[in-house]
């Protein structure tokens, strides 16, 4: 009765969190970013999109880390005309340990500092067959594990960011959704197993925007020290990509009846990568648009999050031992 209860309180809270209030917050308040460089994974469309326009606006230099050179540059071009600036390509693929250490090294080489790094990119409800090039889930290897360890290389980066930056801070902002409330830590489906294969592919997903939470509010504990702060967040429902396995009607229903304009997406993030407000928001859960919030409590359990960074760094070194 009560695991009803619970489940019934969770996605009455995704049900809530489906139509906020009118935002408060718009980017025409984001300050100066003359002289940060900000690295935006999944740059190239939605969310990602929306928030490199926004930053590169405020004269920011942006890395669009994108998994595709040709949708990249695509978006580039489309940004220069949008905004007149130029962001620049970083080839990263998130479902690659490979092309993750190959990206934070070619960023390494080119930047000294690091002051905001976005993890926005993220898939959702791929075929249960689909892994990383590693053999893990690919959401659960994407969304968290790809991310994690993007972070872990880029450390020293954020460190000087946080040194150089006018406001003694660097931060980590993670992209993560409602769904993280029906989510679950299931240590079982992070690598191919039968079990995983009985787990519908939404509820992967679910537990891979839990994961998110999970990790970022670790990140706000281990890191605070260095001047990182980290935050997790719910971007709202948005008319993106990121739904491009629902058949189209279900598609066009889903977007008419819940669905907004992108550009609401990036607000929450920009929030709380570019303001200074954020800064007391370290370890903690935003919602949209651009709202403090709370997420469910495993996000802030400290054994859970314990276990979840132990397992997430032992792949880690698993994958750095066989180079
Ligand atoms: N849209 C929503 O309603 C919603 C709600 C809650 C949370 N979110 C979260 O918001 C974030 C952005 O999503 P979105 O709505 O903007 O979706 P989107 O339009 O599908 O964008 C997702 C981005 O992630 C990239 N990506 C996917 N797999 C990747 C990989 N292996 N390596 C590198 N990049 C990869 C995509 O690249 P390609 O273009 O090459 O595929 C794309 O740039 C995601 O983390 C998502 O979970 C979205």
């Amino acid at each position: 009765m009560g695991g009803v209860l619970t489940t019934m309180r969770n996605y009455a809270t995704v049900a809530g969190q489906a139509y906020p209030p009118k935002p408060t917050f718009a980017v025409d308040q984001i300050p100066d970013l003359a002289g940060s460089v900000m690295i935006v994974t999944g740059g190239n469309t939605g969310i990602g999109y929306e928030t490199c326009k926004a930053l590169l606006a405020h004269d920011a230099k942006v890395y669009l880390a994108a998994r595709s050179r040709e949708k990249g540059h695509a978006a580039i071009a489309r940004l220069k005309e949008e905004t007149g600036k130029d962001a620049v390509f970083l080839e990263l693929d998130l479902a690659s340990m490979k092309s993750i250490k190959r990206a934070a090294e070619e960023f390494a080489a080119k930047e000294g500092a690091l002051r905001v790094l976005f993890n926005n990119a993220g898939v959702m409800n791929p075929p249960i067959s689909a892994l990383t090039e590693e053999g893990h889930d690919l959401q659960w290897g994407v969304n968290v594990l790809g991310h994690f360890y993007f972070t872990e290389l880029l450390l020293p980066l954020l460190a000087a960011g946080a040194k150089s930056s006018p406001d003694h801070h660097s931060r980590v902002i993670t992209t993560s959704s409602s769904g993280a409330y029906p989510g679950k830590i299931d240590f079982d489906t992070f690598k191919d197993s039968k079990h995983r294969r009985k787990v519908h592919p939404e509820l992967l997903y679910f537990n891979s925007k839990l994961g998110n939470t999970v990790v970022a509010h670790q990140a706000a504990l281990r890191y605070a020290d260095m001047g990182i702060i980290s935050i997790a967040l719910n971007p709202g429902n948005l008319d993106s990509e990121l739904y491009r396995t629902i058949p189209s009607v279900g598609r066009w229903i889903v977007a008419k009846v819940m669905l907004y304009p992108n550009w609401y997406g990036a607000l929450t993030q920009l929030y709380a990568g570019t303001m200074p407000d954020a800064l007391k928001l370290n370890g903690e859960f935003m919602i949209p648009w651009a709202r403090p919030g709370k997420c469910k409590k495993e996000m802030y359990d400290p054994e859970l999050g314990r276990r979840v960074w132990e397992w997430l760094d032992g792949e880690v070194k698993a994958f750095e031992a066989k180079l």
